[in-house]
């Protein structure tokens, strides 16, 4: 069975960031909401009360009865956490003044503490925004305070429960990692088992007992977590899984032969389907970027149906969701859950079940999970790439000959960030072939062709985005090299617009 720390979501931003900074120390934890305790799970090691946009004395703020938790398993409260703990047991709460807010150092430190093990007075943490915690229920005692909270973190006199009223799951907070680990291993006793090659193990033997002789039908794109759930699923029962692969005709330059290569290499049995002709007849003229996107989802999912309809006794289809695809995640207004396919309507049409061997994982434990499994390194730190491909980055309407000198620019951008050491240090990069022409020289020739700009950002999430930052010189010997290695191109730009207000991709 394995072990796991429950993380109890009130709603807060950082609450993916406790359950990442949890499973770095080896311990599988998963983030459920405020009100959906899973009472009998025998797994549970310990619980931690995420933070809130609300506060408590907020009429809408979410409540909890302590009781089902409460002296059965340890407890951290953090923030939002920690306040609601000490209110439903008789202590105040108020709004903070502005100077309690964010950065801030530790000036008492109970160091006998188990919580407080190892941390010195005088580190930094990055306290809670909103309110304070300015009397403790009678039992609770005060076990660190900074000058301006006295109360900066407490525990119920002789009971596992704790809370902060910093964020210990924060890169500002120094002492966080040391705290985490203090509460999850030294109090919740986790064993540190959770690693890639155990997480193989465990999920390819229950893959087995799952699908028995069942056959898997899988689409594969190209990415990494794709990729990884195939390699995943074809430990488990080999042959009995097909993939497939569509090239939708906006694939990169040579793609999809070296990717097929690639899944062959991997031992994948995968069919490689070249419907691009399809793809471009149905694209013809089409203008409308959301048209565009509906007219790929759509021919994606008849290829994908076509082609797997000719397989016999199919029962499932594999997918690549990962964990920030299918997080319940609360807003202020209640519970909005973000659904995820990556393969929409799919399911429903071709009326399989689902079988989703990555759901429970962040995306840099995919890319772990696919290196344990002896993936190349290229098909692991691959760029994102959305699924509509070029088409997203051809501005307007889609011809043969467009997509073809946006593949030979993209290849040279994209080349030159591999040789130049660049690659992975930005998050994502492409060409976008622009609806422009301009006036050129080329030798004695007055030219009119096409403009090109080069789109490369730094994120974290894709959710925001900075322009990267590339070397000056680096931009001069791409330009140089599309302007003459690329006919129909004679004006290369890059784009500095950060997200928000722009986005990565132009449609
Ligand atoms: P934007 O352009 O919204 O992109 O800043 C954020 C991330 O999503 C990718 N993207 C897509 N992925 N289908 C996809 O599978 C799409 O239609 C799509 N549009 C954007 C984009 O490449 C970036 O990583």
């Amino acid at each position: 069975m394995q072990e796991k720390i429950i993380i109890l979501d009130f709603g807060s931003q950082t609450t993916q960031l406790i359950a990442r900074r949890v499973r770095e120390l080896n311990t599988y934890c998963e983030i459920v909401p405020y009100n959906k305790f899973p009472e009998n799970d025998p797994s549970v090691i310990g619980v931690i009360l995420s933070g809130s946009p609300f506060s408590v004395y907020d009429e809408k703020a979410f409540k909890i009865d302590l009781t089902t938790i409460r002296h059965r398993y340890p407890i951290l409260g953090i923030c939002y956490g920690a306040q609601f703990m000490a209110w439903i047991n008789g202590g105040s709460v108020e709004p903070a003044g502005t100077r309690e807010y964010g950065r801030a150092h530790l000036s008492y430190v109970d160091s006998s503490n188990p919580l407080l093990k190892y941390i010195a007075t005088g580190s930094q943490v990055w306290m809670s925004p909103g309110a304070t915690i300015t009397a403790l229920p009678e039992n609770f005692s005060v076990i660190a305070s900074t000058q301006k909270v006295e109360c900066a973190a407490y525990q119920a006199d002789g009971e596992k429960l704790w809370g902060v009223q910093f964020h210990p799951e924060v890169f500002h907070s120094e002492c966080g990692t040391q705290l985490l680990k203090n509460f999850v291993v030294d109090i919740c006793g986790s064993h540190q088992d959770w690693s890639a090659a155990s997480f193989i193990d465990r999920t390819v033997e229950e893959l087995k007992q799952q699908l028995g002789n069942d056959k898997v039908v899988l689409g594969l794109s190209g990415g990494v977590d794709s990729s990884v759930a195939a390699v995943l699923l074809n430990r488990a029962i080999g042959k009995n899984l097909t993939c497939i692969f569509v090239d939708h005709g906006m694939l990169r330059k040579d793609e999809f032969k070296s990717v097929l290569r690639d899944y062959e290499c991997l031992g994948l049995n995968v069919i490689g389907v070249d419907a691009s002709e399809e793809f471009y007849k149905e694209l013809a003229g089409v203008t409308d970027p959301e048209r565009k996107r509906k007219i790929i989802g759509k021919g994606f999912i008849d290829v994908f149906d076509r082609e797997a309809h000719k397989l016999k006794d199919v029962k499932w289809l594999g997918q690549g969701t990962i964990y920030p695809d299918c997080i319940e995640s609360l807003s202020i207004t209640g519970t909005t859950i973000k659904s995820h396919h990556n393969v929409g309507g799919l399911p429903e049409k071709m009326n399989l079940k689902l079988c989703e061997p990555l759901r429970l994982l962040f995306k840099d434990e995919v890319r772990a999970v696919g290196r344990q499994l002896g993936m190349p390194e290229h098909l692991i730190t691959r760029h994102p790439f959305p699924g509509p491909g070029l088409a997203v980055r051809i501005l307007g309407d889609i011809t043969p000959e467009k997509v073809r000198i946006l593949q030979e620019a993209d290849h040279i951008f994209i080349q030159g960030l591999r040789d130049h050491g660049l690659y992975d240090k930005v998050w994502q990069a492409g060409v976008i072939l622009l609806p422009v022409q301009s006036v050129g020289v080329m030798g004695d020739e007055r030219t009119y062709e096409r403009a090109v700009a080069l789109r490369a950002v730094t994120s974290t999430d894709a959710m925001t985005a900075d322009w990267a930052h590339l070397p000056y010189d680096f931009l001069a010997e791409v330009s140089n090299k599309i302007i003459n290695t690329v006919k129909g191109v004679n004006r290369v730009t890059y784009d500095i617009s950060s997200k928000p207000p722009a986005t990565i991709e132009w449609e």
